[in-house]
């Protein structure tokens, strides 16, 4: 699959990027500078992690079938506003915590109850918001070839849409939860300044979740 990456240049994204080339997709790195995607998806791809390529962050959204949105909370709004057109019948994974620094340990709900919910809102129905991935800290993804002890709730209002990212969330190594529809990314965004909270408390490079009891799994 195309899976396009806005902001695919930072912590989150690079990391997401190499798990996905390496599982066989192509990944579309974005940025603001299209150099420096450039320059990013060469390391990449030189490094023997796959197929990786660089461009804008609209062309990055073009180019996908599924884009990823990694941009930090700040730079939402005004990213999403200026990719136009781009992510029209695309799905739009949304990873975004809407983290108001400095105080990152305490619950701080946006204008509008969620990041995921404000990108829809945004981009209009024609484009399948799923919100997912916050749990996963880049310190995770880093390395490849680490095992991450984490479950991925995914959440939106498009059920095939779930599934389909649900898919690519067991290409990452990661359980992907159907977690129902979109307005549950309250509670997914809710809970990261929580994990915040722990690896501070226990000196954790990245504290994540499980579900339990869930049959058959
Ligand atoms: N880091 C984690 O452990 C983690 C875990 C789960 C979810 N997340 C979420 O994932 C998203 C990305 O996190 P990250 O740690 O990867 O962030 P990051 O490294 O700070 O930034 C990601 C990319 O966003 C772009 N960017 C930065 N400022 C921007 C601006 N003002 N306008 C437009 N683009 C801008 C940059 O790309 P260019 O300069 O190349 O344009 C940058 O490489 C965040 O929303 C975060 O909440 C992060």
């Amino acid at each position: 699959m195309n899976i396009g990456i806005i902001g695919g240049t930072g912590k989150e994204g690079v990391g997401l990027a190499v798990r996905w080339a390496r599982a066989g997709h192509r990944v579309l790195l974005g940025s603001r500078d299209a150099a420096r995607a450039k320059a990013k998806a060469d390391e990449l791809r030189a490094a023997g992690h796959g197929v990786v390529e660089g461009g804008d962050n609209e062309w990055a959204a073009r180019g996908a079938e599924v884009a990823v949105l990694a941009v930090p909370y700040s730079a939402h709004e005004a990213t999403l506003r200026g990719l136009g057109d781009a992510l029209a019948g695309r799905i739009l994974v949304d990873i975004t915590v809407p983290l108001q620094p400095p105080r990152v340990t305490v619950v701080q709900l946006p204008p509008g109850k969620a990041a995921a919910l404000e990108a829809q809102a945004i981009v209009g129905p024609a484009t399948r918001v799923v919100a997912a991935l916050h749990h996963v800290s880049a310190a995770h993804l880093a390395d490849p070839a680490h095992v991450i002890d984490c479950d991925v709730l995914v959440c939106g209002d498009d059920e095939p849409a779930r599934a389909a990212v649900i898919g690519l969330i067991g290409d990452l190594g990661l359980r992907g939860i159907d977690a129902g529809a979109l307005a549950n990314a309250v509670a997914l965004e809710s809970l990261v300044p929580v994990l915040i909270h722990l690896n501070k408390r226990t000196r954790s490079a990245g504290t994540g979740i499980r579900i339990t009891g869930i049959p058959g799994r």
